[in-house]
């Protein structure tokens, strides 16, 4: 008897029902997406006929414009809705919102709202495939799908790498998804802050574990990824000084002096520079910030493939 094969999940809204098959077969599937973004016409009819939404409720730039950039290439319609502009400034709840745009025959969502576990109301109000784009501090899957991929493309597996993540873990949602789909891969993943910032229950999750020394976090790290101070979701004193944290938590060239020679460095963006990273680090020769931009829009569009076409 074979064993049965998990249903393709309907959804990315966060990891939960992926196995390492389909993520690596995701990920396989972006490098065939980044050919044809190479091509002089970097055009495909994959999603010809469908119609997307983009739906941020939250800021954003690389996210919504790579995942625009991705339906576009694939040859479908894009609607873009921002709420900054729309009628929720006049009170319009999501559910009203997401039912207004489902009567305008959309096919997919992908959704950016601040609090977490918006892009499941959004899959339950709408009955369409949802793709969550950052929920709160809870999940951004694409953007750990990229980090992913990065690392993939540098080193060839993630089969037995280190991963550090420096920062601000406890209000991160690109901490929370890599520390979910690394280890999923064959990496191990180290957080590492600030005592107030490192929240002990995900050291619970298998292949992560927790420091507050950034040194040790960086020894044998083939990755070391800076994450910004998310003071949008800080409400309280988590930190002495922004010049005590740089000091001893920025990712910098001295701090890099004990991680691996070949390591890469990574920053989901947006940077503050000189704060969590070094600006001369973030320019450096180890850097894969522009790789990381550049490989989300292969990846999504791996991601839109994977949801939207072939279904079984
Ligand atoms: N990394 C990330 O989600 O960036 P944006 O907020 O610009 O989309």
């Amino acid at each position: 008897m074979t064993a049965a094969v998990p249903p393709r999940p309907r959804h990315l809204l966060d990891f939960e029902g992926w196995t390492p098959e389909r993520l690596t077969a995701l990920l396989d599937n972006a490098d065939t997406m980044n050919q044809v973004l190479e091509r002089p016409v970097k055009k495909v009819p994959a999603l010809q006929g469908l119609t997307v939404c983009t739906a941020f409720f939250e800021n954003s730039t690389r996210t919504r414009i790579s995942f625009e950039l991705a339906a576009r290439r694939m040859s479908a319609d894009v609607v873009s809705f921002a709420a900054g502009n729309s009628s929720v400034s006049k009170g319009e709840s999501l559910r009203d919102t997401i039912e207004v745009l489902t009567a305008y025959k959309v096919d997919a969502y992908i959704v950016r709202h601040a609090a977490a576990g918006a892009a499941h109301l959004v899959a339950r109000y709408s009955g369409k495939p949802v793709i969550n784009a950052g929920d709160g501090r809870r999940a951004h899957p694409t953007q750990a799908l990229l980090d992913a991929y990065t690392v993939r493309q540098e080193f060839g597996s993630l089969e037995g790498k280190t991963v550090a993540i420096i920062g601000d873990i406890r209000h991160s949602r690109v901490a929370r998804s890599n520390a979910e789909l690394l280890p999923k891969l064959g990496a191990k993943v180290i957080l590492c802050g600030p005592a107030t910032l490192l929240p002990a229950d995900l050291a619970a999750l298998p292949g992560v574990t927790l420091t507050t020394n950034p040194r040790e976090a960086v020894r044998g790290a083939h990755a070391v990824m800076a994450l910004r101070l998310q003071s949008e979701r800080m409400s309280g004193g988590y930190l002495g000084s922004l010049q005590e944290y740089a000091d001893t938590y920025q990712v910098n060239e001295r701090l890099l002096a004990e991680a691996e020679a070949g390591a890469i460095v990574l920053h989901p963006g947006p940077m503050n520079r000189d704060l969590e990273i070094s600006a001369d680090t973030a320019d450096s020769e180890r850097s894969r910030v522009l790789k990381q931009v550049e490989n989300g829009q292969a990846v999504r569009m791996s991601v839109l493939y994977h949801l939207l076409v072939g279904r079984e």
